[in-house]
């Protein structure tokens, strides 16, 4: 199996933490790196990988045959529109876009190029969460009922303030492109896609004017609701539950994915005993560029659906719309329902 050769785009704090996952990786190989600062060329040199501040070249670039975009959000959609017209595969950091049409947009290049798509949700392979997803499917838990989940950390705390992550026209609603874009994208595959969304967003407890506490009910077309909790100025919290008829499974992990120590699987099944598991460390960041690959090569298909990845960014829009209009908004699924 020869590796698929690989660019990241923005060698920044996360394009950094990939480059450094996919040294030796049998299955994508770094050849490229892209950016506009010199400290990134110094980076790409330490590694003893091409470099250029130009994304053209790295697109014309015959060894380059995927794309890793960890670029700020409001450049992610043009950057997968122009890698997939010159037919190279994308993985997206999240969120994939800023909104429902840019999405759609971007979902039919790929697909009109024959090439992949993958999208920055590590947790979606964290082991416990495969294993929740799995129950889910099964029906072990039942009639699924309500999600609650909670993805904090206070690593933007010491970001200057005019960081583009803390701008309004990178990451409108304060957390929400932060930490909440994996809960929602965890709940829109477990309870489908959202028909209403209401959000607040509060700067309460730090100097991030673009807020730092984002409180968000989502009320999914199923009728279930997923009640979402990020903050950005209390230390690192990472807690996903899912409530059923039959039962309930909780997700509690140990540490922030970027240096992962375990989660604890907590499943309490009407009429048993409650059941703890621990899972050990697991490289889900990783194991999301494999599978990346994988599609890629035409191995396995990406385990996300792209119809879910639609119906995420759909949300993610009405979540911007409700923090600024303070009102419940209805997300735009391109139907009438
Ligand atoms: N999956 C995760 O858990 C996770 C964690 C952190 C960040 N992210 C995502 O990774 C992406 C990057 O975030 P970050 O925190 O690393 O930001 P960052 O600011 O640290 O890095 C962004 C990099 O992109 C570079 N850049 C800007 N415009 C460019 C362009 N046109 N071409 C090439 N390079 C360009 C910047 O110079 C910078 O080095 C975002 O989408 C973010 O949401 C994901």
């Amino acid at each position: 199996m020869k590796p698929i050769g690989a660019a990241v785009v923005g060698l920044g704090w996360w394009g950094r933490t990939i480059a450094g996952l996919l040294k030796g990786n049998s299955k994508l190989s770094l050849v490229r790196g892209v950016d506009v600062s010199p400290a990134a060329e110094r980076f790409a040199a330490e590694l003893g990988i091409a470099f250029s501040n130009d994304f053209e070249a790295a697109i014309n670039d015959p060894a380059v045959q995927a794309v890793i975009l960890c670029t700020p959000h409001s450049q992610h959609c043009e950057q997968i529109l122009r890698a997939a017209g010159a037919k190279k595969h994308v993985f997206c950091e999240k969120p994939l876009s800023l909104n429902r049409a840019d999405v759609l947009e971007a979902v039919a290049a790929c697909n009109a190029n024959g090439v992949a798509l993958a999208v920055g949700h590590e947790k979606r392979f964290e082991p416990p969460v495969v294993e929740l997803f799995r129950m889910a499917a099964a029906g072990e838990l039942g009639t699924l009922l309500q999600v609650e989940g909670n993805f904090s950390q206070d690593k933007f705390l010491a970001m200057p303030a005019d960081n583009w992550r803390l701008s309004e026209k990178e990451a409108p609603a304060g957390p929400m492109t932060a930490t909440g874009i994996h809960l929602l994208d965890l709940s829109i595959g477990l309870l489908g896609p959202a028909a209403n969304v209401c959000a607040r967003v509060r700067q309460l407890g730090s100097g991030l004017v673009n807020g730092d506490t984002l409180g968000l009910l989502v009320t999914h077309r199923s009728g279930s609701n997923s009640l979402i909790s990020a903050i950005l100025a209390t230390p690192f919290d990472g807690r996903f539950a899912l409530y059923g008829s039959k039962g309930w499974a909780e997700v509690r992990d140990k540490a922030h994915p970027e240096a992962p120590q375990g989660w604890v699987l907590t499943v309490n099944s009407r009429n048993q005993q409650k059941k703890t598991k621990e899972y050990p460390s697991a490289n889900a960041v990783l194991a999301n560029l494999e599978a990346f690959a994988d599609a890629a090569s035409g191995r396995a298909p990406y385990p996300v659906p792209q119809e879910q990845m639609i119906a995420n960014i759909s949300a993610l829009e009405a979540v911007f719309k409700s923090a600024r209009s303070g009102n419940i908004e209805p997300v735009d699924n391109g139907d009438r329902q």
